[in-house]
């Protein structure tokens, strides 16, 4: 198949071309790199052989997306261009509906007048809002609590109108947990840039020397050990998802809502105990408040993903710590 990736320089989209591109399908980038860098696209040439090509636009820029159709038909777009700080997303809400909402209409506009009607979209847990209990199934009910998970949440209900007015419309929009780790190549891997916000990025620049201790946002949770539990997932597994999802949708018509998950809880001193134990290292930390918005537990119920896609995780939290890890030690400062 020829695919359509937008944000595809980005985190997750990255490690998903690796698989698509392995996996013998042609693949077009276009992200306007304003969260990765024109690095990447060696780097995943460097993995699979094979360099994707690469468009630097914006998907709000309607002209430029209209050419990169013109060019060659797709069979289906992946996208995952967006951006997705949630305490930016407060701040400046209309930097997320700009970018996620009408970035997001601004490509199904153009890939509905090519005729290209297959999507992958990266949605998100967040949708579930704060009082969803865990394992989280796709119909609990929808209440995101930010406008960065509002702005995914209009983008699959976009999508679903799309589904309900036209026959022809085949999408899956997947609803990651917490994706972690790196391709166990140490070649691509999560490059945040400042200070990370998340978890295993923290852990992982405390670990290199770069921030002195990991602060842990509450110990007094209702939880085993008293810290919050959530669904960390490799990122080469959910990026296998996307491929799965793909297969899927040669199949089946319409609208699907897919958590992207392993099913399995895990606290922070869970993960901040594995990555210390697989990678022969001590993370200084200390117990601090609970972080404002934050769940004592979120983790998926995964039946969907296994039953619609025939996917699940394969890889373990001990593989996360250890492929992190390789990547930013040969990476200490990203793709520079
Ligand atoms: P990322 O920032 O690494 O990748 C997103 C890419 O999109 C970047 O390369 C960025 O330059 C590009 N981009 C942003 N706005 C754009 C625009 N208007 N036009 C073109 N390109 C644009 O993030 P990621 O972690 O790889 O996330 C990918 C997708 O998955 C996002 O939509 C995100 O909301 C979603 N998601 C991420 C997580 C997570 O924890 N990483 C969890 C759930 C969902
Ligand atoms: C995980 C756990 C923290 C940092 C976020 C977004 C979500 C999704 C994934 C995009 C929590 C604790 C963290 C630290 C800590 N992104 N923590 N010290 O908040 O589950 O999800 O990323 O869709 O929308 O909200 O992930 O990695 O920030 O936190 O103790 O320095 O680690 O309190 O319990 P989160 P996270």
């Amino acid at each position: 198949m020829k695919i359509l990736v937008t944000g595809g320089t980005g985190y997750i989209g990255s490690h998903a071309c690796v698989e698509l591109l392995t996996a013998g399908h042609a693949v077009v980038i276009v992200d306007n790199l304003s969260n990765s860098s024109p690095r990447v696209l060696e780097r995943i040439a460097q993995i699979t052989g094979r360099q994707p090509a690469f468009h630097e636009l914006d998907v709000r820029d309607r002209a430029a997306l209209d050419r990169i159709f013109d060019a060659g038909k797709f069979d289906a777009i992946i996208h995952f261009a967006g951006v997705k700080a949630v305490a930016e997303s407060v701040a400046d809400p209309l930097k997320y509906y700009s970018n996620n909402v009408y970035g997001s209409l601004t490509l199904f506009e153009a890939a509905a007048r090519h005729d290209v009607t297959r999507v992958v979209f990266s949605s998100s847990a967040t949708v579930y809002g704060e009082t969803a209990r865990s394992p989280i199934r796709e119909d609990a009910a929808t209440a995101p609590a930010n406008p960065y998970g509002r702005t995914k949440l209009i983008v699959e209900q976009q999508l679903g109108d799309l589904c309900a007015a036209g026959s022809e419309w085949r999408v899956a929009a997947l609803r990651y947990f917490n994706p972690v780790g790196a391709h166990p190549s140490g070649i691509i891997g999560e490059a945040p840039q400042g200070v990370p916000n998340n978890l295993m990025p923290y852990v992982c620049q405390v670990a290199a020397g770069r921030l002195s201790e990991l602060s842990v946002f509450g110990h007094d949770y209702p939880t085993p050990d008293g810290t919050a539990i959530r669904d960390y997932i490799h990122v080469v597994d959910l990026a296998r998802g996307h491929l799965k999802a793909l297969e899927y949708l040669e199949r089946t018509r319409g609208m699907h809502v897919i958590n992207l998950g392993t099913g399995r809880g895990t606290s922070v001193l869970d993960m901040l105990g594995t990555f210390e134990r697989v990678n022969a290292l001590r993370i200084p930390h200390r117990f601090t408040a609970r972080r404002p918005g934050d769940t004592t537990e979120t983790y998926a119920d995964a039946a969907r993903a296994a039953q619609f896609l025939g996917w699940r995780t394969e890889l373990t939290l001990a593989d996360m710590c250890r492929d992190a890890w390789r990547w930013q030690q040969a990476n200490p400062a990203g793709y520079v």
